[in-house]
């Protein structure tokens, strides 16, 4: 499937790769361009650079996503036509957290022991994986909104980032409800002697470690908490069934740099090891779509000796800078073909984005990307 069909027909695109190659930028001008398509694009950016952040108006903790108006994108040479818009939100697992807790607490009171408690504070940093989790988390539940036409999942700078298919199943070991049952146990169920020993152990040991009040608020944290889990358990079900399912594309970013290609055939490989499939490569920040720059040598040739000494001279200084940018190309060109062959047997193959001179975080550079992303260029 060519990029630009997979922008008009997916409803989820999952952009992962190394870090720093472009993920946020690229997912970034993915949005753009379903916008331009006339389709309702959602962004879901984790960590976007501030200039991004600005240029796409989101607030760092905004709780809802927030629509780029069309004006805006038409002021700046974006034309969006009737049915088409574009809404970003940054990944914050503060704030989708919040959301998990309001939506599945038990009660309005659960909700507000979860979070009054300071191990609710400390989260974040306490469970591994909490980022991945809530991207899953926030992707299913926008999924379920049917809001969206297309939701386009942006990837954190790690080599673990698909790591959040695999996420709620670390929450769930990390929750086990016989890890729970000792840090909290139900009072409603009987408990066996020696399940009710290691409990009053650990009990006794918290509270010497961190205080008696600490100790009761992890238990009553984790006893609220422990409730949330089986719904959590449904959604991590419903997130890898959408993600298997042809609703989804799979797109794996690169940069030139040495390790590009390895690092691209890393993640194409675990995809696959969790049971997807890549629809193709981009590769960005890439001279291989640039015209080949003409020798200065042949050009001086055909100016022939009656131009200006000054002029010939110059052209001979250029020759080595030439030499460089053929080269670039050149080895651009290698490298896209080779991202071609990988992904020749799954989908599109790759796509090259430009090395934007200018600073490539504000809509008139995405719109340039988008336009490579459409083939309009
Ligand atoms: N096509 C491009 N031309 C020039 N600069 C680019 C291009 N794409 C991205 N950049 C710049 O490269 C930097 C990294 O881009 P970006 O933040 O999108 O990468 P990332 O993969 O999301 O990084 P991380 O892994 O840290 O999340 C940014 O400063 C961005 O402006
Ligand atoms: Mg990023």
């Amino acid at each position: 499937m060519k990029l630009r069909d997979v922008v008009a027909e997916k409803q989820v695109i999952v952009c992962c790769g190394a870090g720093g190659v472009g993920k946020t930028t690229t997912s970034a001008a993915l949005a753009l361009s379903a916008a331009r398509l006339g389709r309702q694009a959602l962004v879901l950016t984790i960590d976007p650079a501030r200039r991004l952040a600005q240029a796409l108006g989101i607030p760092p903790t905004g709780k809802e996503p927030v629509e780029i108006d069309a004006t805006v994108l038409a002021h700046k040479g974006v034309a969006v036509p009737d049915g088409g818009s574009l809404f970003a939100w940054m990944l914050d697992p503060k704030v989708v957290l919040e959301g998990v807790v309001d939506r599945f607490a038990p009660s309005e009171a659960d909700a507000e022991r979860i979070r009054k408690s300071r191990l609710y504070q400390a989260l974040g940093d306490v469970i591994t994986g909490l980022q991945e989790y809530t991207a899953a988390e926030a992707l299913y539940a926008f999924q379920q909104e049917a809001r969206y036409d297309l939701i386009i999942l942006d990837t954190p700078p790690s080599r673990n980032a698909l790591d959040f298919l695999d996420a709620p199943r670390r929450l769930a070991r990390f929750l086990d409800e016989r890890t729970l049952s000792i840090f909290a146990p139900d009072p409603n169920k009987k408990m066996g002697a020696v399940l009710r020993a290691a409990s009053s152990l650990v009990a006794t040991a918290l509270s010497r470690t961190f205080g008696p009040s600490f100790a009761e608020e992890l238990q009553s944290f984790l006893g609220a908490f422990g409730k949330l889990f089986d719904k959590m358990r449904i959604h991590a079900d419903g997130v890898r069934t959408l993600l298997r399912s042809d609703k989804a594309a799979f797109i794996v970013v690169a940069s030139p740099d040495e390790a590009a290609l390895s690092e691209a055939v890393y993640f194409k490989g675990r995809i696959k090891d969790l049971g997807l499939t890549t629809e193709g490569f981009i590769l960005n920040r890439s001279y291989a779509s640039d015209q080949p720059v003409e020798a200065p040598g042949d050009l001086k040739g055909r100016l022939g000796d009656h131009a200006p000494f000054a002029l010939r001279d110059g052209l001979d200084h250029l020759e080595p800078l030439a030499e460089v940018e053929r080269a670039r190309i050149e080895q651009d060109r290698k490298l896209l073909a080779e991202l071609r062959e990988e992904g020749e047997e799954t989908g599109q193959g790759a796509l090259a984005l430009p090395f934007l001179d200018e600073v490539v975080e504000d809509i008139p550079a995405l719109r340039i990307l988008s336009d490579y992303i459409l083939a309009a260029r």
